[in-house]
Parts: structure tokens; C-alpha cells; sequence
């Protein structure tokens, strides 16, 4: 049992297995969609959400929670055209996002570039969502200066409603995907011998590089 420097135990609440040298998938995205598994079947809540870290030109970072879903070789988010996020990817497309599942004791981060996807996408990404989202979404000038009236304005809207009504689909709401170049994995370990792999690829194939670092 490992302790904190105040002396308290570190404990993992679940035993799961770690990727040794010869159990390491070739390809990171089997471990991603393993993970994935693990954390549905362990009870994780809010497993698909992690931080977004942007920079624009001048290399001023920005970071938020966002919720993602993982595709094969691919990460989506939706967002707002015109948000400090989307305004950052515009600028530098080169991204990082990470999680840490505190439950599992592990921890992922994966680099790579933004893409905007086609309107199709964001389209059928917005016909899926619950109702009850979207009037939000419509009004929101997301990341842009707020007046006080306007957001009373948007509650009394939202309080006199009779109930969720499917609205369309504002031209800003868009989606995003995340073309991996780096993927690094972390699994906490009591004495501290964290595991960590490094996969790297280059080019447009899907061969990955796999090395381990030093925790
Ligand atoms: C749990 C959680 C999930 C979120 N999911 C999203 C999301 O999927 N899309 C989004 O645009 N903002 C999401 N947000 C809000 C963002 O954190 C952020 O406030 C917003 O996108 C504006 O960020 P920006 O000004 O850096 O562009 C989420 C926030 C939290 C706490």
C-alpha cells in the first residue's frame, strides 16, 4: 500500500488487470475501447467526459470538460463555431484531450489534430440529442460576453415553456473529430511503478510505435 505525503493510504477501487509488455495491443484504440468497456461495466459515471486543451497562434493554452465519444481511430466532440475552442482549432488545429478515471486508476491522453466534420454529421448528432437540450443550444452565443437580461431573458423562456419542443439546429452547432497521432496510456500502480505506454504514428497509416516511459 502506497501513502500520500500526509500519510494517507492510496487505495484503487478496482483490481483491473495492466497492460504488460506482452499483453499490449498493437494498435492503442483496442485499449481505448477495452477501457471504455471497463468503465461501463465498473459503474464509472461521466467516463466520456475529459478535457479539451486548445492554444491559438501566439501558444496561449485553454482547457474544458467536454463530453466525447470514441469512434475507431477517431475522437468527436460537438461545440459552437465561434467558441474560444473552435476559434483556437481554427487557428492551430493541433489538440490534446485527457481523462482520468479515477475508479479504474488510469488515466489517457491522446494529441492529435481537429477536424470540423461535414453539417451532415452535426445534423444527425443534434436529432439525437434530447430536446430538452436544445433551446439552451439556440440562445447560447457560447463563450461570448453575456448580458444578465438576456440569460433572465432565455430562463423565463425556458420556465414558461410547455415542456422540451425539438427546435432546429443553429448553423454554429457543429462537429468535431480528433485524427490521433499520440496515444499515452497511464495505470497507477500502489508502489508507485505506474505503467505507461507511448503509442505514435505518422503519416496516414494506422501503424503505431509503441514505447514505455518512465512514470
Ligand atoms: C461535464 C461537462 C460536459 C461538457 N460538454 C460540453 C460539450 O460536449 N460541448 C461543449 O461545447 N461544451 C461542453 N461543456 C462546456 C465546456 O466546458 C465549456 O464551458 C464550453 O464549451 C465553452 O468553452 P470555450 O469557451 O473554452 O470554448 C461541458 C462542460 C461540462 C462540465
Amino acid at each position: 500500500m502506497n501513502h500520500r505525503s500526509n500519510g494517507e493510504a492510496i487505495d484503487f477501487e478496482h483490481d483491473v488487470p495492466v497492460l504488460s509488455v506482452g499483453g499490449c495491443p498493437d494498435d492503442p484504440w483496442e485499449v481505448v475501447e477495452r477501457w471504455m468497456c471497463d468503465n461501463v461495466s465498473h459503474g464509472v459515471r461521466w467516463s466520456n467526459v475529459g478535457t479539451l486543451v486548445t492554444s491559438d497562434t501566439g501558444g496561449v493554452p485553454s482547457a474544458r470538460s467536454m463530453s466525447f465519444a470514441f469512434q475507431r481511430h477517431r475522437v468527436i466532440f460537438d461545440t459552437h463555431l465561434g467558441s474560444r475552442k473552435a476559434n483556437d482549432i481554427q487557428e492551430n488545429a493541433a489538440v490534446c484531450v485527457h481523462f482520468y478515471w479515477p475508479e479504474m486508476r488510469r488515466q489517457l491522453k491522446i494529441t492529435g489534430r481537429a477536424e470540423l466534420l461535414p453539417v451532415e454529421e452535426a445534423e444527425d448528432s443534434w436529432r439525437k440529442r434530447p430536446a430538452s437540450m436544445d433551446l439552451v443550444t439556440v440562445r447560447s452565443v457560447q463563450s461570448t460576453v453575456a448580458d444578465s437580461t438576456d440569460i433572465e431573458a432565455v430562463r423565463c423562456e425556458i420556465l414558461s415553456s410547455q415542456g422540451p419542443r425539438k427546435l432546429d439546429r443553429p448553423d454554429r452547432y457543429r462537429r468535431f473529430a480528433i485524427d490521433p497521432t499520440v496515444v499515452e496510456t497511464w495505470e497507477g500502480d500502489s508502489d508507485r511503478l505506474h505503467v505507461r505506454w507511448k503509442y505514435s504514428r505518422s503519416g496516414g497509416d494506422w501503424q503505431w510505435k509503441r514505447v514505455m516511459l518512465w512514470p
